[in-house]
């Protein structure tokens, strides 16, 4: 089924956080902004990517800030093998700082955020140090929540091993020349989420990230994020670092709400950003607009031809759905014309998957779907193939589209941005199944990971998405 347009109650109140006294932070050895001071420097912004691995890497980013995104994370790194003279091909493929690439360069991928998981100071200082020059922050996943990450000992494995944390916060504070930041989950309790945030905070953390839910809480059982924790760490530590919110924000007619109720200074969005990258559009398109204008001439170009698929006028700024074949086009166009960076074949195929998943969900082009996964060849065929086929899938969904409109199964007029409030007046609250929109998941009693935080669980699961029985969800 098309999604119809979501909506999410307010929160409760919360309790009263100013008995709780702030330890100070470690002096660095460097001179560098922390806390508002670095927010400000690097443009105040509200609309934030957040890292995911295999897939906020560097095409998406640069298709999300198209789209109003003012902040964005790299995907979670191993800080062990990216800082590791041992493993030098590992740092080189996650982030391209070759001379021509755009990664981590102003104005195309920036303010950026390198993410690593980590739990020894030194190996994440070293990998911290690779970065520098090249992003404006570096972040410390305390959130991971899978298996891989209990193995091997990082992410929200770390939430009971708060000597480890501050020793690892407060070295790269003292001795990285940019500020370290941390993204964390909540605990069951909310005197243990803010003794926990406050401990972060006196380690030394520029900016603290609260992900609303606690650890258990992933995949089909992740349920509804905790507005009032976030609320309430906010409250905590608002006024010495800004704090973000993540989590319970699927789609953008919750963008705004989420800080007002929360008081953070800006949004994360992951799976909301995923499935409809225009998720922060309706709050920032002449951002999204002027950050275009700095884009390299063969992109800019690539992504003109791209709107050639758009009929009739659309509200520019406040659009919030667009047709899945539109967003796929500019994704591969920019794929196609980044200098020096390869997308990975793996990330494009998950993202059209996604992007794409309405058209499904509806039992309509069944066979499109085994079209993509058989996309995108395998590692002998060269790079710029790979990258065509899926193009062709992606013409293939536009005449698939060209046809339900003729024939009526879309409605008239629908193949072009929609704002919210169109949804509304003229589709009864339902979002057309050919514009990308948000993805809201069914609870269930088996816990099947689906919120993947590393390489191996991300494959499996995009195996799993690839052979589903369409309709299940
Ligand atoms: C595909 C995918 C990959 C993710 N990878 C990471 C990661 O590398 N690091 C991290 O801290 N969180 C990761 N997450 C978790 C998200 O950053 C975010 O905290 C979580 O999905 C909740 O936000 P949401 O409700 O907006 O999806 C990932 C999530 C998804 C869906």
């Amino acid at each position: 089924m098309a999604a119809s347009v979501p909506s999410q109650p307010a929160p409760p109140p919360v309790a009263s956080t100013s008995a709780i006294q702030l330890e100070p932070q470690p002096v660095s050895e460097h001179q560098k902004l922390e806390g508002h001071e670095f927010w400000d420097s690097i443009g105040r912004p509200k609309y934030v990517v957040a890292p995911m691995v295999d897939q906020s890497e560097l095409a998406w980013r640069v298709l999300s800030r198209l789209h109003g995104a003012t902040l964005a994370y790299t995907p979670m790194f191993h800080a062990g093998l990216f800082g590791s003279a041992s493993h030098p091909r590992y740092a080189e493929e996650q982030f391209d700082t070759s001379p021509e690439s755009l990664e981590g360069v102003a104005p195309y991928d920036r303010p950026l955020v390198v993410q690593f998981c980590a739990n020894d100071k030194d190996l994440w200082l070293a990998a911290a140090k690779k970065v520098v020059g090249r992003c404006d922050a570096v972040d410390l996943n305390l959130g991971c929540p899978q298996g891989i990450a209990k193995k091997g000992r990082y992410g929200a494995f770390l939430m009971e091993e708060w000597d480890l944390i501050r020793s690892m916060i407060s070295h790269l504070h003292t001795h990285l020349t940019i500020p370290v930041i941390a993204k964390l989950r909540v605990f069951p309790t909310l005197d243990r989420t803010l003794a926990y945030a406050s401990h972060v905070f006196s380690s030394g953390a520029q900016l603290v990230t609260i992900h609303g839910r606690v650890r258990e809480a992933k995949g089909r059982l992740a349920g509804f994020a905790s507005w009032p924790k976030i609320k309430a760490v906010s409250e905590l530590l608002g006024e010495r670092v800004p704090v973000l919110a993540n989590g319970g924000v699927p789609s953008a007619e919750e963008v705004e709400d989420c800080m007002e109720q929360t008081g953070t200074v800006g949004v994360m969005s992951a799976e909301g950003n995923l499935y409809n990258p225009m998720i922060f559009s309706p709050s920032n398109a002449a951002g999204g607009r002027e950050y275009r204008l700095c884009l390299p001439a063969d992109m800019q170009a690539a992504l003109d031809a791209c709107d050639a698929q758009l009929v009739g006028e659309w509200d520019r700024d406040n659009a919030a759905y667009a047709p899945s074949t539109w967003l796929a086009s500019q994704y591969l166009a920019i794929v196609r014309t980044l200098p020096s960076t390869q997308t990975s074949p793996s990330a494009i195929k998950a993202h059209l998957f996604k992007l794409f998943r309405p058209i499904w969900a509806t039992q309509r082009h069944l066979d499109t779907r085994e079209m993509l996964g058989k996309a995108g060849g395998g590692r002998q065929v060269p790079y710029l193939e790979r990258v065509q086929q899926y193009q062709d899938f992606v013409d293939e969904m536009y005449k698939k589209v060209q046809a339900d409109l003729a024939d009526g199964s879309l409605p008239p007029n629908s193949h072009r941005p929609l704002t919210h409030e169109e949804v509304v007046r003229d589709f009864a609250g339902v979002i057309p199944y050919s514009h990308a929109q948000p993805y809201m998941r069914v609870m269930s009693a088996e816990p099947v990971a689906e919120v993947q935080e590393d390489k191996e669980s991300a494959k499996r699961a995009r195996e799993e998405e690839e052979t589903e029985v369409v309709g299940k969800a």
